[in-house]
């Protein structure tokens, strides 16, 4: 099956086409035909996203992403697409598309409908059923993705990017931690024939983990997205071996639940920084390892206890903040301790992108759950249970 995805759930704008075929556990293999995503920068300066101006990025960059995909994957150039601010009607994409996954939910309700919209335009232009799919699933399940070498096209002599999906035993624990949501789920079972079956197990009471780098790093002079800014800081710190006073809490790790919250940490923070008049390089370093480690300890103690609680032995681990290099070490670290099976989202797929909603789409299209036309609709809170 070949599947368009559609991602504008926050400030990317991404769209994937994959070949996909066979089923979780057995025969799955997937072709990576080509994968787009518009990062908006201009969020740098508010420290976080700005909706109104995510949306409107979102509606520039969607006919422009699908012109760069259709040509890498149907070999059609901008010059045949008549105007690149329409969509394009070719007859050659009908035939060579199955469906076309887009994200419904969780996300800012403004940016998702710009996907949708887009995604049932081009639908009825097509003539090709559309798939709702869950951003948290496209983490969940982008996770288990692997490399495998791919064969070489006799024609072009290039290697596809090929793909297949880790197996999973079920029950298995899914961690989720990105810009707006920081969540352990129990996977009972898992998307094939049978369908995925989530709960969730814990998550946080108030800010997201990945918010809560952003905040940070906002507090000291660092840009959005502040996460891959502060542990490049944490790590040079680290290396440093440099000693520090600074002491963070860990809020909630001694409670008795599988919950989290960062908003304490944040403030907590927050007072350190406003009490230094000057702060130093080293002053920054020094805070932004600290916060690393808090955050880290707690989500690694807890990922830990939910995988004790539960009985299973694979953890699976994505959305943006599963890029970062310490929490990727100290999950690590802490799960082999009791053998248990740690997957990590590859790096090039821990940030929102589309690949991960084509994929997602790809086994709720095997089981034809597709919308009917304009039904579709935006749902910000959009839940996995
Ligand atoms: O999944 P994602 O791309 O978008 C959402 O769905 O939210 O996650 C974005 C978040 C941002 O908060 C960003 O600062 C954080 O992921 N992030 C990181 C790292 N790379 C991205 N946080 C910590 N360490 C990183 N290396
Ligand atoms: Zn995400």
């Amino acid at each position: 099956m070949k599947i368009l995805g559609i991602e504008t759930s926050a400030d990317d704008t991404g769209i994937a086409l994959i070949d996909a075929s066979g089923e979780f556990g057995s025969d799955f293999s997937c072709k990576i035909i080509a994968n787009a995503v518009g990062t908006q920068t201009m969020h740098a300066g508010y420290g976080g996203i700005y909706p109104n101006l995510a949306k409107s990025e979102h509606s520039r960059n969607l006919p422009l992403l699908l012109d760069k995909v259709l040509e890498e994957g149907f070999g059609i150039t901008r010059s045949q697409i008549q105007n690149p601010k329409q969509i394009p009607n070719h007859k050659s994409q009908k035939q060579n598309l199955d469906a076309i996954a887009v994200t419904v939910g969780p996300g800012l309700e403004p940016c998702l409908w710009t996907g949708i919209n887009f995604a049932q335009e081009l639908a009825k232009k097509w003539n090709v059923p559309v798939v709702p799919v869950n951003h948290m699933e496209g983490h969940i399940i982008v996770s288990l993705a692997r490399n495998e070498e791919g064969a070489r096209d006799q024609v072009s002599g290039v290697s596809p990017k090929t793909y297949s999906l880790e197996p999973i035993t079920c029950p298995a624990i899914a961690l989720l931690i990105s810009g707006g949501h920081t969540e352990l789920i129990l996977m009972r079972s898992f998307p094939g024939r049978t369908g995925a079956v989530y709960e969730y197990i814990g998550r946080t009471r108030d800010d997201a983990v990945g918010e809560a780098f952003d905040k940070v790093a906002r507090m000291i002079g660092l840009p959005y997205p502040g996460g891959p800014a502060i542990s490049a800081l944490a790590e040079i710190a680290r290396n440093k071996k440099q000693e520090t006073n600074i002491k963070l809490p860990r809020p909630m790790l001694n409670e008795k639940n599988l919950d989290f919250s960062f908003s304490g940490l944040k403030t907590a923070v927050l007072r350190l920084v406003e009490a230094e008049k000057n702060p130093s390089t080293d002053f920054k370093r020094e805070i932004a390892r600290a916060f690393e480690d808090a955050a880290a300890e707690v989500l690694v103690e807890k990922t830990f206890r939910a995988a004790e609680e539960f009985g299973v032995n694979t953890v699976v681990v994505g959305g943006g903040v599963s890029a970062n290099k310490y929490i990727r070490s100290e999950l690590d670290r802490r799960l082999s301790t009791v053998n248990c099976k740690l997957l990590l989202s590859p790096l090039e797929f821990t940030g929102d992108n589309a690949v991960m909603i084509a994929l997602a789409g790809y086994f709720h299209a095997l089981k034809k759950e597709f919308a009917e036309p304009d039904t579709l609709r935006a749902n910000g809170d959009l839940s996995l249970a």
